[in-house]
């Protein structure tokens, strides 16, 4: 007799666009396409070792970053897959320096895909989780004859339709929200298909784990040194010292905190003075997994306030994160805000 299979990610996606009365199916296809081009990027990744697609291409990127084979693979079937499906207008890449226009020879549809293809990438070639990150928002411009305005894609992290991010890890995971909760599913490798294995995924209010890039501790301001100098205290009441764990892949140390709780840092930091807000994008990075994180239970600041009010003025902008509980990224508000030394 053969296995019962639980839930698809298509029946999903299916059963939460029934929920809406406008929905055209346009948003089901891209979500759909998208899925296509992770299990693409999954299997490249399993068989890395096999292949000769290990290692750097030798070039740099826009964020003047090494580029590995492997970002460049994501990157393309990313853009080769999404731009014929008739449903964005444009795309945008942390891969690409700028905007990504559809051909013209394919039809143009109403939303912006943005997305880090490959996130980790320091961590390809050591068999340690990677990821790709995405974001997707509503084209509000309509001018006649005009794609996109540089102001559809500009639109701060709250205008987010859906976000999420695939994990190429012990298994391959897709966690997704649309607005309605969050939702973790598991590639199955052998029907080839994610199914459904974290029903309404909620973040502890609390948490235990600390996750940061402590070998910059000495580029960090006084603010951030006192904030994790805090979680390392020894206190009892209020259960410290916190535990720390850092993997350096954004989305492999982000997901372990969504199911266990606690908080991930990428601080500003006096390393490089060409990138004053620290290494993460806030675009293709912050945004996505802030929305996430809300939808979830949790918050996400710039040590400021919420990540998803930020209003960006460029594609590649960068910003400083924390994301994470509630608990604890409110300390770290308060930190960085100096309301707490
Ligand atoms: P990417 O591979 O897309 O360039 O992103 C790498 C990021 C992120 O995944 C991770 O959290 C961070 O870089 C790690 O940076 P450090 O090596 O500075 O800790
Ligand atoms: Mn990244
Ligand atoms: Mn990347």
């Amino acid at each position: 007799m053969a296995q019962r299979v639980g839930t698809t990610i298509t029946q999903h996606i299916l059963n939460q666009q029934r929920e809406n009365p406008q929905a055209t199916g346009a948003f089901t296809n891209l979500l759909n396409e998208l899925i296509v081009a992770a299990k693409v990027i999954s299997r490249e990744v399993n068989k890395a070792g096999l292949t000769d697609i290990l290692g750097s291409t030798g070039e740099v990127n826009v964020q003047e970053e090494q580029v590995q084979k492997l970002d460049v693979l994501a990157n393309r079937v990313i853009i080769e897959r999404m731009q014929h499906i008739g449903e964005l207008c444009c795309m945008g890449s942390e891969e690409v320096a700028d905007l990504i226009e559809i051909p013209h020879k394919y039809p143009k549809g109403n939303y912006i895909l943005v997305f880090d293809p490959l996130d980790g990438s320091s961590n390809i070639d050591v068999n340690v989780s990677i990821g790709t990150i995405f974001g997707i928002y509503r084209k509000i411009s309509n001018e006649p004859g005009v794609d996109y305005l540089l102001s559809d894609v500009l639109q701060p992290g709250i205008k987010q339709v859906a976000a999420g991010y695939f994990i190429y890890g012990s298994s391959t995971i897709m966690v997704y929200t649309t607005g309605n909760g969050v939702h973790g599913f598991t590639l199955y490798p052998s029907v080839g298909e994610f199914l459904l294995s974290h029903k309404n995924i909620r973040i502890p209010e609390k948490g235990k784990i600390y996750s940061v890039n402590e070998g910059n501790y000495n580029y960090w301001d006084e603010k951030t040194r006192a904030l994790v100098d805090y979680f390392k205290t020894k206190d009892k009441s209020s259960g410290r010292p916190y535990t720390s764990r850092y993997v350096g892949s954004l989305v492999a140390d982000f997901h372990r905190n969504l199911l266990k709780g606690g908080i991930f840092m990428y601080p500003a930091d006096l390393k490089d003075p060409k990138k004053p807000s620290g290494k993460l994008r806030l675009m293709v990075e912050a945004n996505p997994l802030a929305m996430v994180v809300q939808q979830a239970g949790g918050y996400a600041s710039d040590g400021h306030g919420p990540i998803l009010e930020i209003q960006p003025k460029e594609f590649h902008q960068r910003t400083p994160l924390f994301i994470g509980s509630k608990h604890e990224v409110s300390l770290a508000e308060q930190f960085i805000s100096g309301q707490r030394a």
